[in-house]
């Protein structure tokens, strides 16, 4: 109750105490208690109903180890412009999927899963700053490694100084692919010492931040990399629950003229199964299709597996976490709820710019 109330333990059992309620911090109150302290606070407390059905809706509890498989990892790829994010995506894509594939023919979702020495990885297909920044903005965790791509005859530029940070504020690990090593100006030596000032040190110079030379344009070091991030996915022990509802984060979605809002979703744990009903944000739905990376239908996505999905009601915000839940009506009670809340404060901050407009008036 202090938690939620934004107050101290100590404040909560005074206030308990004045309502002639002898409690400690880890005691259990009842609604009606509960309810008399919001008062006291002046805090209205039909919110608390909001939470409630969230919680009866949502299992959010953490899973017993006992429970936990191993998950393959996510991975996005950063770097300044033109350092060449997309050309390494792509020579990734065409040695591990492209050519695997009958008529090579990829459906772009936005993320997408490569196979190496039998172990699969996903690669999220966005621009990396945008999934960090939605990640951070909704408070999601959707990557394990950032892949930071160097141009060897550029160096550290201002946008990869940003993803340092970005990578670093969200706690991912942080692979260094040097990239344009076919280039004569390219020089690897100069992008180590940089990295050195940006508290990157390189491995081979007694830090722990692998770097793999490639050139994304004549297809080099491509497997050396992987193997790079399936060697620090082995590190990070990555695990999730297949056996519970899924829940994952919104990576792109749009409104497609003829299929209406379609999704793309990682499923972060649980399996998501065609005809589950999902909320993500303020949209609710039953899942009516969903194909994977390479187009085809499928009828269970696994954690770490980026799906395509049909049947939402409306457009989602890419990096809004989705659930999937039992009960279609409540989901669409806590969507209405969500929405309110949005309005709310919404109406909040205009009221603020209004008074910061007054201020400087004066
Ligand atoms: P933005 O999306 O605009 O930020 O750029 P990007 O980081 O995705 O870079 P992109 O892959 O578009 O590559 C930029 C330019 O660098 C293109 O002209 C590529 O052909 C070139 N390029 C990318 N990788 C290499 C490489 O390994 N060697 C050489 N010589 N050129 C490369
Ligand atoms: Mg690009």
């Amino acid at each position: 109750l202090a938690t939620r109330l934004k107050k101290t333990n100590a404040d909560v059992v005074k206030k308990l105490m004045l309502l002639g309620v002898m409690a400690n911090a880890n005691q259990v109150v009842d609604f009606d208690t509960a309810a008399l302290v919001c008062e006291e606070f002046k805090v209205k407390y039909e919110r608390e109903i909001v939470v409630t059905i969230e919680e009866r809706l949502i299992d959010d509890s953490d899973d017993a180890d006992e429970n936990l498989e191993p998950r393959s990892p996510v991975v996005v790829v950063m770097g300044h412009v033109d350092h060449g994010k997309t050309s390494l995506l792509d020579a990734i894509r065409d040695a591990h999927v492209t050519a695997t594939e009958a008529g090579g023919i990829t459906q772009h979702i936005g993320a997408y899963k490569v196979n190496k020495n039998g172990r699969d990885i996903t690669f999220l297909d966005t621009p990396g700053h945008a999934a960090f920044t939605a990640m951070r903005a909704r408070g999601a965790n959707i990557t394990d490694i950032a892949i930071l791509v160097v141009a060897a005859d550029d160096g550290i530029m201002p946008q990869t100084v940003e993803a340092i940070n970005h990578a670093k504020a969200a706690g991912v690990s942080i692979i260094v692919a040097i990239n344009k090593m076919d280039k004569p100006e390219a020089n690897p030596e100069r992008v180590k010492q940089a990295l050195t000032e940006h508290g990157l040190v390189p491995e081979e110079w007694g830090g722990d931040v692998i770097c793999v030379p490639v050139s994304a344009l004549k297809h080099e070091g491509i497997e050396e990399l992987l193997e790079m991030v399936l060697l620090t996915a082995d590190m990070l022990d990555l695990k999730a629950n297949p056996n519970r509802a899924a829940k994952g984060t919104v990576v792109e979605a749009k409104l497609d003229k003829g299929r209406g809002p379609v999704a793309t979703l990682l499923v972060q744990n649980g399996t998501l199964h065609a005809g589950d009903v999902i909320i993500a944000g303020t949209v609710v739905g039953r899942v009516r299709a969903m194909t994977d990376d390479k187009g085809r239908k499928i009828t269970d996505a696994p954690p770490s597996t980026p799906v395509e999905i049909i049947g939402l009601s409306d457009v989602p915000a890419a990096g809004d976490i989705f659930h999937a839940v039992a009960d279609e009506k409540m989901a669409r009670e806590l969507a209405e709820q969500r929405r309110q809340e949005e309005k709310e404060k919404q109406f909040k901050s205009t009221q603020k710019v209004s008074l910061d407009d007054l201020f400087s008036q004066i």
